[in-house]
């Protein structure tokens, strides 16, 4: 038997069904398809029906999770959501989603990271399960940025669309299940990408709603910097520290923010396109939900079996940085 590890065992995934295609934003900000498909790789993106609250888009992931592990809410002992989109500044969405779903004997809380928010909440989740603990934990990562975006910030509005994902960690011991992370923040990066008002900095007030203040403002071109370099350098370290490299990654899943970033540190780890996930062409930038949003990607192209190395790569506002090195145990997908 080996050490008591973190595994994934079921994935679900909740995309809404209303399409944003690149045409659609060309009618209302000074946009072009052509311009968004070559600076980012997105062709368009999912969106929630107006006044849907990613508690709503959570609980469905997390429903889907459950369903095909065959197994009841109220068996789930924790739940972590990674979002910068709750639906309120509290109480936390993981209580919202608790009492959706009806996982009556959970506690839970949200993890705010932003794009690496999936990461950092499936570490937090995992602790409690190698600890012993706790023995189901559900990790979800789900935002509607949709509820964020300025649609008058060409800049911004094209990037990103709404999204959700959910995985249930449970013990194994063989081999299988989340091996190491490699965490960071930079704080000094709050002022490249942020929502400016709305907590007690800035309050709400008609001055924050004249100035646009309630929506995401990012210097898209300093985040793009950072981002290339840091998801090269992270992943390279948490690999170097497993006595591997490149070579011995089966799958790497990074965020989805730009296909030229994932590319970028694709190339730099010399991995062909088999070993890369990569479906921003759909759904745009979803924050917290591109990586299980990913995985189901990988799943549903037979890309993912069980025994393979798994890196999970993140960065996003803060600045932070996540990376995930994991033996992926398996999940029922049909
Ligand atoms: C946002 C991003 C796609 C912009 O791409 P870029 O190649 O850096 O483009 P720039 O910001 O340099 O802008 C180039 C030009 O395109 C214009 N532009 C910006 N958005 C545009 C849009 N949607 N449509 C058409 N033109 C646009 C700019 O105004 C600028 O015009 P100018 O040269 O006349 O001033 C890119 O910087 C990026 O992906 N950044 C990281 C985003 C990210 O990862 N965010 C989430 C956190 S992980």
């Amino acid at each position: 038997m080996s050490q008591r590890r973190a595994a994934i065992t079921a994935l679900g995934i909740h995309v809404p069904e209303r399409v944003v295609t690149n045409a659609d934003l060309e009618k209302i900000v000074d946009t072009s398809d052509e311009w968004i498909r070559t600076r980012t790789g997105i062709h368009q993106r999912h969106v929630v029906e107006k006044g849907t609250p990613t508690s709503v888009i959570a609980a469905l992931a997390a429903q889907d999770a459950l369903r095909r592990r065959g197994i009841g809410a109220d068996e789930i002992d924790l739940i972590v959501v990674a979002t910068v989109t709750p639906d309120m500044a509290f109480p936390a969405t993981a209580c919202l989603v608790q009492e959706r779903i009806g996982a009556t004997k959970a506690w839970g809380f949200d993890v705010s990271a932003a794009c690496s928010g999936f990461t950092y909440a499936l570490t937090v989740g995992a602790q409690f399960v190698e600890s012993r603990a706790h023995s189901k934990v559900l990790v979800i990562g789900a935002d509607v940025m949709t509820s964020i975006l300025d649609y008058t910030d060409r800049t911004t509005c094209v990037l990103f669309g709404d999204g959700a994902g959910a995985v249930i960690l449970e013990p194994r011991e063989d081999g299988t299940g989340l091996l190491d992370f490699a965490h960071e923040v930079d704080g000094s990066g709050a002022t490249y990408l942020n929502m400016p008002a709305g907590g007690s900095l800035l309050p709400p007030s008609h001055e924050t709603v004249d100035q646009r203040l309630h929506f995401v403002k990012q210097q898209g071109q300093h985040v793009f910097k950072y981002a290339v370099r840091k998801f090269a350098d992270q992943s390279e370290k948490i690999l170097l520290r497993n006595d591997l490299t490149g070579t011995d990654v089966d799958l790497f899943v990074a965020h989805q923010a730009n296909i030229r970033i994932i590319e970028a540190a694709q190339h730099r780890m010399g991995l062909p396109d088999s070993k890369v996930v990569k479906n921003i062409d759909r759904y745009g930038n979803t924050t917290a939900a591109t990586i299980p949003l990913a995985l189901g990607t990988a799943l549903d192209e037979k890309r993912l079996r069980a025994g393979e190395l798994v890196l999970l790569a993140a960065v996003g506002a803060g600045f932070t940085v996540g990376t995930v090195l994991l033996r992926w145990s398996g999940v029922p997908w049909d």
